[in-house]
């Protein structure tokens, strides 16, 4: 049912875990099933003064009560996010979580949707702490 890459991500998880001192958290619900995503995000340091789009994801880490889909499509999202600027992550898109996979079931493609929710409700909720600083 499942590939071998999802049960690799699943079975050891790359980048699970908390940021105690993450630039911005995004937490997403999963309508589904009601399982829960946290996404914590770092900015490199020495990008602080250049437009959000432009910085670049130094550390991204999750946490997680969802399923093993959705395990390994965060864990997979989080390889694919870390070292790219957040314009660049943004575009990963759940079809792309899904095909560096190799695939998800499609009874399973819901789970894969957090992942990419709780990336953009991360930057959306910091764009938003940005305005209110102002
Ligand atoms: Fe809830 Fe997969 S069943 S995220």
């Amino acid at each position: 049912m499942y590939s071998s890459i999802v049960l690799e991500h699943f079975q050891n998880p790359h980048n699970q875990g908390v940021i105690p001192d993450a630039d911005t958290m995004g937490q997403v619900g999963n309508p589904v099933c009601g399982d829960i995503m946290k996404l914590y995000l770092k900015f490199r340091e020495s990008d602080k003064d250049k437009p959000v789009e432009q910085r670049i994801i130094e550390d991204i880490k999750f946490e997680t009560l969802g399923c093993g889909a959705a395990i390994a499509s965060t864990s997979m999202l989080t390889d694919l996010a870390k070292g790219k600027t957040v314009a660049e992550a943004l575009k990963v898109t759940k079809q792309d979580v899904a095909d560096a996979l190799g695939g998800l079931p499609a009874v399973k493609v819901h789970c894969s949707i957090l992942a990419t929710e709780a990336l953009e409700k991360a930057i959306e909720e910091y764009k938003n702490n940005l305005q209110l600083k102002k």
